[in-house]
């Protein structure tokens, strides 16, 4: 079959180099890729906000499966248009990707389908958030409801610091996202990262991850898109991730089917585990990055054909044995520029060398080829990514590769995966002091 993918970071790197592995796959295109996914498909110009132009593309290249991997196209409706042309998409529709472009109406769902998430009031005025918080305690969360590229979320520890995010976000202050304010409860709690594939009627897991939002180690400094990641975790233990299916993701696709308006695509659950059980933070309607890197590096199964069943509505025909996950740890390293997650220095040089010798895969976030010369030309550069049998054996591959690279305008968190290290390490200390009592 043939297949065009559009995006162009990590996370679309790595869809390309497991869909390039499916023995189904005739031709793979991607627009507008990068130089990683140009070892793996054919770059193609195309804007994705042009419908039309995208459609034509697809009658002409006799494309059987697009897959979309950024929010932005699906927000704008994207597969609606390509589906209403016959063009199966692995994506939801505008009405269902309001999942994650709206804070508000994910929190509507949550309360009509009794979905476990915080408490929540959706103001739209100073006067009725001001009412709002007098219901709620520090620290206060605020949220611009729309699309805010991950920067629309002010944890306020007092109720002066809450007063002016509120003001803020309703002044526009992350543009049009902020003309409504989603205020909640503040969950405490291991955040961990939960997928799951469905077509609107059959769902199926699809693996756990936990990310690093701060820049700095020790989880310090602003957030970023993600800085490193690794999966499964650990945290999310089977038990966990039965109820997870069962109290969160289940009752979200059969609300939204009720709604008539099927998920179909992936659903990306970021969740707090609290001592009360697992709550939804929010949702995402596409794959997390770096967490899509992760999961495809120990998926086995054949991803264009289960992503097909998915867009088609027939998962419930996928063969079980055939959709599978290593029973390793992948761990990814965010490679990225220096001054990010503020303005990025662009244009520093790469040399790759030998990192991807022992086994390590490089998947390429914001790279350029400049006469032959790997530069850098985004804040987040390179995914730095290998598996172990545990996650300190992955995190120590991964970091070799990362030091087998020459970068000098990059930089890199070193403690990607530190609290499953240090978790590992005290169990195996508690084994070791088991067995020399006994
Ligand atoms: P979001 O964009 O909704 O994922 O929020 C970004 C980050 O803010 C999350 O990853 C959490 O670390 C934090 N956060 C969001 N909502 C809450 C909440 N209700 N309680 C505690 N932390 C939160
Ligand atoms: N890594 C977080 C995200 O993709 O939203």
């Amino acid at each position: 079959m043939n297949i065009l993918l559009l995006g162009s970071g990590g996370r679309e790197h790595a869809l390309a180099w497991k869909l390039a592995q499916s023995p189904v796959l005739a031709r793979l295109y991607a627009a507008p890729g990068n130089p990683g996914i140009a070892q793996h498909a054919e770059l193609v110009q195309l804007n994705p906000a042009d419908h039309p132009q995208v459609e034509q593309f697809c009658r002409d290249r006799m494309i059987d499966l697009v897959v979309i991997g950024p929010e932005a196209p699906l927000v704008a409706g994207l597969a609606d248009d390509l589906r209403a042309a016959g063009i199966a998409v692995f994506g939801p529709s505008r009405a269902a990707a309001q999942l994650e472009g709206s804070k508000a109406f994910t929190k509507a769902l949550c309360a009509q389908a009794e979905i476990p998430t915080a408490a929540y009031a959706h103001v739209r005025s100073i006067a009725e958030g001001r009412e709002a918080l007098d219901r709620f305690n520090a620290p206060f969360v605020l949220k611009a409801d729309g699309l805010a590229a991950g920067k629309g979320v002010v944890i306020a520890e007092s109720r002066h610091e809450a007063e002016v995010a509120l003001a803020d976000l309703l002044q526009g202050r992350f543009g049009p996202a902020g003309s409504a304010v989603v205020i909640e409860e503040f969950l405490q709690g291991e955040e961990a990262s939960f997928f799951a594939l469905t077509d609107g009627r059959t769902v199926i897991p699809f693996g756990s991850a936990q990310d690093h939002k701060r820049v700095g180690d020790s989880d310090t400094g602003p957030n970023t898109g993600g800085m490193g990641a690794y999966s499964p975790a650990p945290v999310l233990t089977p038990t966990l991730e039965a109820q997870v299916m069962k109290d969160i993701i289940g009752p979200t696709v059969a609300a939204l089917a009720a709604q008539g308006v099927p998920y179909s695509g992936v659903l990306y659950a970021g969740l707090m585990l609290t001592s009360d059980g697992p709550k939804l933070i929010e949702y995402n309607c596409r794959f997390g990055d770096p967490e899509c890197q992760v999961l495809m590096m120990r998926y086995s199964g054949d991803l264009a054909t289960l992503m097909l069943l998915c867009a088609r509505g027939e998962l419930d025909q996928l063969e079980s044995g055939r959709h599978r996950f290593e029973p390793v740890t992948a761990l990814t390293v965010v490679m990225a520029a220096k001054g990010y997650p503020g303005q990025p220095e662009t244009g520093g040089s790469i040399d790759l060398g030998a990192a991807e010798a022992d086994g390590a895969k490089i998947f390429h976030a914001g790279t350029v080829l400049d006469h032959g010369t790997l530069r850098a030309s985004g804040g987040r550069v390179l995914n730095v990514t290998a598996t172990g049998k545990s996650v300190a054996e992955a995190q120590a591959a991964a970091y070799a590769a990362v030091d087998a690279i020459h970068f000098p305008t990059g930089f890199c968190r070193r403690d990607i995966g530190w609290r499953e290290v240090e978790r590992e390490a005290r169990s195996s200390q508690q084994t070791a002091g088991e067995s020399a009592a006994t």
